[in-house]
């Protein structure tokens, strides 16, 4: 392995209340990159200086090495930022599917999200720009929020709105000047869930696909009967289950694709070589630090 992430997933995994459990003992980390540096004699996939990204969740990659099978891996050009290849199993598939398969968007068209700066969120704002959607990015209020406000921007935000600015009176004048959304991403639930809703046009889908406030989504009766509102949820594992490996490997090419166009980066990182991992595992679970904890083996 030469770098693998830790994400609320792994956490939740090693916490036992995950949608998939691996058997115990077992290793942590479901997305990383790897080098391949031998492979048995049946192998055509894959040769040796290869870059790897697991094909599914459960993989066990916060460690040095492992023998996999061919069909557990994925090939990814390894002229993309280590970072980015580290981060692209997860995060950046789940951002594209849930912009593609939910709402048919056309450029210009808008996208409503909280958690704006999570792995998934800095992806849906980066892939969005590349499709030409327009993007309202809800974030939690903190101290140095320009700061925050600056970063998304460059990545491609149009808005970038805290909780509290979502639920002003004056948000009823905002969609005067763009398209009120009709694709909601939601990360949070709770709250923050319930002013999404609020803004999303007639008709419109919510997709959640995270649950950081442990809340559950609460929508208004009178948005679901006067807005026939949808809810709907997206889960990859589910993704990929519905679909062929060849799919989902030309969902990676697409997104590598856009790593190679400089229109999707890795989401703001700190790397921690593997033996520090008790530093790394407690800064992913601090609030508003606004940076994915990535372990490093090489
Ligand atoms: N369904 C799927 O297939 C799928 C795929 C990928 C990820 N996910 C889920 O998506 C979520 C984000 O994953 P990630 O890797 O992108 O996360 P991440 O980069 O670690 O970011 C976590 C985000 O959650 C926010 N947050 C943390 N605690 C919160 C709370 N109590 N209330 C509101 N916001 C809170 C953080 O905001 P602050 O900066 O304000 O702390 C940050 O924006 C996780 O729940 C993960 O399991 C689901």
């Amino acid at each position: 392995m030469l770098a693998a992430p830790i994400n609320p997933s792994d956490i939740n995994m090693i916490q036992g209340n995950y949608g998939l459990l691996p058997k115990l003992p077992a290793v942590g980390g479901n997305e990383g990159v790897g080098q391949v540096v031998a492979v048995g004699s049946s192998v055509t996939g894959v040769k040796p200086g290869d870059w790897v990204i697991p094909a599914n969740a459960g993989l066990g990659t916060w460690r040095t090495e492992a023998v996999f099978s061919e069909e557990a891996l994925i090939g990814v050009p390894s002229d993309i930022p280590l970072q980015s290849a580290a981060t692209l199993s997860v995060n950046p598939c789940t951002a594209y599917r849930m912009l593609m398969d939910f709402e048919q968007l056309q450029p210009g068209d808008s996208v409503i999200q909280n958690a704006s700066n999570s792995g998934v969120g800095q992806a849906v704002i980066q892939i969005a720009a590349a499709l030409g959607l327009r993007t309202v990015n809800v974030v939690r209020d903190r101290p140095d929020i320009q700061k925050l406000t600056d970063r998304l921007k460059s990545l491609g935000a149009e808005h970038v709105l805290t909780e509290e600015e979502l639920r002003k009176h004056e948000m009823k004048n905002f969609f005067k000047d763009m398209p009120q959304p009709r694709l909601a991403l939601n990360c949070v639930g709770g709250k923050s869930s319930t002013e999404l809703l609020r803004h999303l046009a007639p008709g419109g889908t919510m997709v959640t696909y995270g649950g950081m406030a442990k809340q559950p989504v609460i929508a208004s009766v009178s948005q679901l009967i006067f807005k026939d509102l949808k809810l709907r949820g997206f889960w990859l594992s589910q993704w990929k289950k519905d679909h062929s490996p060849a799919q989902f490997k030309e969902l990676i090419l697409t997104l590598c694709s856009l790593i190679g166009r400089g229109q999707l980066t890795a989401p703001a990182c700190s790397e921690v070589p593997l033996q520090d991992y008790q530093r790394a595992l407690e800064a992913s679970m601090q609030p508003f630090v606004s940076s994915k904890q990535i372990l490093t083996m090489c």
